[in-house]
């Protein structure tokens, strides 16, 4: 299964078991991480921003324009910043590292 690993805001990193297919999304829902997902994957919130660690960000697919527009209303936007229920897990991935947001 490949792995991904969070890191909280105040730094404690939580590696995961991620099922192929399903979002990183969901995978921090499933560990009960800090992370509101408002929406739940719907693309209508902001509030699964997480910043991607920049040897990862390319594996993390596409963004297509309404996850985009939605990112510019995040808090601390960065170059790699994505809404987390926009990445799927493939086995590419493994290895993933993305940093929650104190918004997220
Ligand atoms: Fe709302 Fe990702 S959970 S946009």
């Amino acid at each position: 299964m490949p792995k991904v690993t969070f890191i909280k805001v105040d730094g404690e990193k939580v590696e995961a078991d991620a099922k192929v297919g399903n979002t990183v999304m969901e995978v921090a829902k499933e560990l009960d991480l800090p992370m509101l997902a408002a929406c739940g994957g719907a693309l209508a919130c902001a509030t699964c921003h997480v910043v991607v660690d920049e040897d990862w960000y390319d594996k993390t697919g596409e963004v297509c324009e309404d996850e985009e527009d939605l990112l510019d209303t995040a808090h601390d936007l960065t170059p790699t910043s994505r809404l987390c229920c926009q990445i799927k897990v493939t086995e590419d991935t493994d290895g993933l590292v993305v940093k929650l947001t104190p918004m997220s």
